[in-house]
């Protein structure tokens, strides 16, 4: 048998989620492992191959209710070959609307066989108010309580029994989800020119001159890396957002289960 953890997590949220369901499957199984950590365009560039011998767990972060959009191809060309798969998607404290059912659909539509799935929520991109310091440990918790069952449910190799939150018709994408010209301003004093921002970006947004080359996602890791706080969002949708969400969505949401 063989362990993968993959995930796609700019701000490392999605990263702890998927760490922590992945720690107790790796310490109950002792398998061959392998850590897949699609951020970075390169990353998504190869291709990724899976046999029936495959346990996927795979985290993506919530965009507008729904998978990120970069990740669509992505998952459409990974090979599952009947390999089990256990989905997660992790959200900033609003909701997960339909991007956990989305995650199973292309999944199962890649060829995997998808055995559990779960909802978690990380600090929003947006604001450290929506969502603070999260996952936290009662967080980390559940998400082992989650692995154990996962686990037991991916050794039957059975589909998820409960019907999972969200699906078809999928929320719209809002024109700000693909609207171009949304980078965080750098401020000149601040700015150390040490390329933190270039080296997290997972599309390769910024040039060295960190100048704007037209693909960013608004995912917010220039914002949260720079050591200096030198970038911020200045865009309007984006600052919306934030009052919106900080007026309307601090209220703690708890995980949810499909096993
Ligand atoms: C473009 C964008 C759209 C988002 N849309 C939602 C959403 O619809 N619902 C929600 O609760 N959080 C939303 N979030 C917040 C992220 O899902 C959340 O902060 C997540 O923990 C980020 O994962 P990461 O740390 O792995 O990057 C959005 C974030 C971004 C950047």
């Amino acid at each position: 048998m063989r362990l993968t953890l993959m995930y796609f997590s700019p701000t490392h949220t999605t990263k702890k989620v998927v760490s922590a369901v992945g720690k107790v499957f790796f310490e109950k199984l002792l398998c061959e492992t392998r850590i897949a950590d699609i951020t970075s365009l390169a990353a998504r560039m190869r291709e990724y191959a899976f046999g029936k011998d495959d346990v996927l767990i795979f985290g993506a972060p919530v965009y507008g209710g729904r998978v990120p959009p970069l990740l669509l191809p992505f998952l459409a060309k990974l090979r599952g070959g009947g390999a089990r798969a256990v989905a997660l998607s992790v959200y900033g404290n609003r909701d997960y609307d339909d991007a956990l059912a989305e995650t199973c659909g292309l999944l199962e539509k890649s060829g995997f066989t998808v055995c559990a799935a779960a909802a978690f929520i990380g600090e929003h991109s947006y604001s450290c108010e929506v969502g603070r310091g999260r996952p936290d440990a009662e967080d980390i918790l559940a998400a082992s309580t989650f692995a154990l069952a996962a686990l037991e449910k991916t050794a039957t190799g059975a589909k998820i029994n409960k019907k999972v939150r969200g699906g078809f018709p999928y929320k719209e994408y809002s024109p700000f989800m693909t609207a171009a010209k949304r980078m965080p301003a750098v401020d000149a004093e601040k700015c150390s020119h040490c390329g933190a921002c270039i080296s997290v970006c997972p599309v390769c947004n910024i040039a060295a001159d960190l100048s704007d080359q037209g693909r960013c996602i608004a995912c917010a890791a220039c914002v949260k890396f720079c050591a200096r706080g030198a970038r911020a969002f200045i865009e309007q949708g984006v600052l919306a957002a934030k009052e919106k969400l900080e007026k309307n969505c601090t209220a703690r949401r708890t995980p949810e289960f499909f096993i």
